[in-house]
């Protein structure tokens, strides 16, 4: 049975680039917009140190890479694990937070609280804040996007409209009210609220934080590139034909794996192989390779339901964007179901303490998938490939939203 027939019946799936290994690196991206984006991360690192100041956090947004036990059946692999990101707990962190810092950035020019090219630490005072408080941000999102936006907006001062679609929890809605953003819910999927919201800001003429379109976010994305290259090196790993390095990242509408791909490709060429991972009844990404001859194409269409348990990814209509910039860069897409997904939350935890929440596990389901399509295919990576699984969050969840997950056998789609 061919991948789109497995998939528009449910099951698991994997689509391969045909002839493989000749994903085409074609990024837009280039290195210096890349190293101009962690130039400015690390000038607002003691900014974001003095607004967060969680125990010896330096401000630099980075995550540790992880050893993962050794588990029967699978190659030894390692975890990205930006799940554990500071401020927001997730990978938003790097994309979304880093297009606010850019707005931030020009606002505080505007308003005088800084000058061009000198030191940002006035952006943490108080007369920063009530001058930044004039200004607003508007979002969309499943969640994550839109807490953590939500969230660092609010710490600088600014206005924060988030814009939630109904796949979204009741706990990130609850803090980002607890903290002045207002929270406006929508009772429909991600693609018509972020078109709501991209209408409510132009009536408004406040920024948008556009998820679909915005190449700001996706530099920023970009940037974990240099950080994992500098991690895999100081471990000594090295990156070859011979021993390529395999990333399986977890997508929604595709910004945060499609940056992250754009600034691995730019640094390994077709070394890495990136296999983006959805969730079966989402799974926007897959449907415009294997289906739409690279071009966004609706899972409704092939009559999938969108309804899944992993928020974060519950997106019907991949970024056009993304599939223009890096679709040709992609190596592999893997459809994973929700029972697997929350099957990788429980051993997670029990193997390695890792608190995710089922989009973050989503990696991990798909490893076997995709290495036993591969291997079927003639196109297994070598035996000295090195496997890096993108946990992408869950370390803010509340605990009794833990627990539940932990002891919850059905998949339960929304809460
Ligand atoms: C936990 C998590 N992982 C991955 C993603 C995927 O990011 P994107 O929608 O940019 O593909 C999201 C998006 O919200 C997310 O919340």
């Amino acid at each position: 049975m061919d991948a789109i027939a497995q998939l528009v019946t449910g099951r698991p799936a994997v689509w391969l680039r045909p002839s493989a290994g000749q994903a085409v690196n074609k990024t837009p991206i280039t290195a210096a917009e890349i190293h101009d984006a962690e130039l400015r991360l690390s000038r607002f690192r003691p900014v974001l140190s003095a607004l967060f100041p969680a125990a010896g956090w330096d401000g630099r947004v980075c995550s540790p890479l992880i050893d993962y036990p050794q588990q029967a059946g699978l190659p030894s692999f390692l975890v990205k694990a930006d799940h554990a990101l500071p401020m927001t707990g997730s990978v938003k962190a790097r994309g979304g937070v880093y297009e606010l810092l850019c707005r931030v950035e020009a606002l505080g020019v505007m308003e005088g609280v800084i000058t061009p090219g000198k030191a940002l630490t006035a952006l943490a005072s108080e007369a920063a804040r009530s001058l930044l408080s004039k200004h607003r941000i508007v979002v969309a999102s499943t969640g994550n996007l839109g807490f953590s936006i939500g969230v660092v907006a609010r710490a600088f001062g600014v206005k924060a409209e988030v814009h939630m679609s109904h796949d979204a929890k009741a706990w990130k809605k609850d803090r980002l009210r607890c903290i002045g953003a207002n929270v406006i819910e929508h009772l429909c999927d991600y693609t018509e609220t972020v078109a709501r919201a991209r209408a409510a800001a132009t009536d408004t003429g406040s920024y948008f934080v556009d998820d679909e379109t915005s190449r700001l976010l996706f530099v920023g994305y970009a940037t974990a590139a240099t950080e994992l290259a500098e991690q895999l090196a100081q471990r000594r790993f090295e990156i070859a034909p011979g021993a390529p390095l395999v990333v399986y990242l977890p997508c929604g509408v595709g910004g945060a794996p499609g940056g992250i791909t754009a600034g691995l490709k730019t640094i390994y060429g077709n070394n890495v192989i990136c296999v983006f991972v959805e969730p079966v009844a989402s799974a926007c990404v897959f449907a415009a390779l294997a289906v739409g001859k690279g071009s966004p194409i609706s899972v409704y269409d092939l009559g999938l339901n969108n309804e899944t348990i992993a928020d974060g990814l519950a997106v019907p209509v991949a970024s056009g964007l993304v599939l223009e910039s890096i679709g040709a860069s992609i190596d592999a897409a893997v459809a994973v179901t929700d029972a697997a997904m929350l099957e990788w939350v429980r051993r997670a935890w029990v193997e390695a303490r890792l608190r995710l929440e089922p989009s973050a596990a989503s990696g991990f389901a798909a490893m076997s998938l995709f290495l036993a399509a591969a291997h079927a295919a003639n196109a297994a990576p070598s035996a000295n490939a090195v496997h890096v699984v993108w946990t992408t969050g869950g370390s803010l969840l509340p605990e009794d939203q833990f627990a539940a997950l932990l002891a919850s056998t059905t998949p339960t789609v929304r809460g």
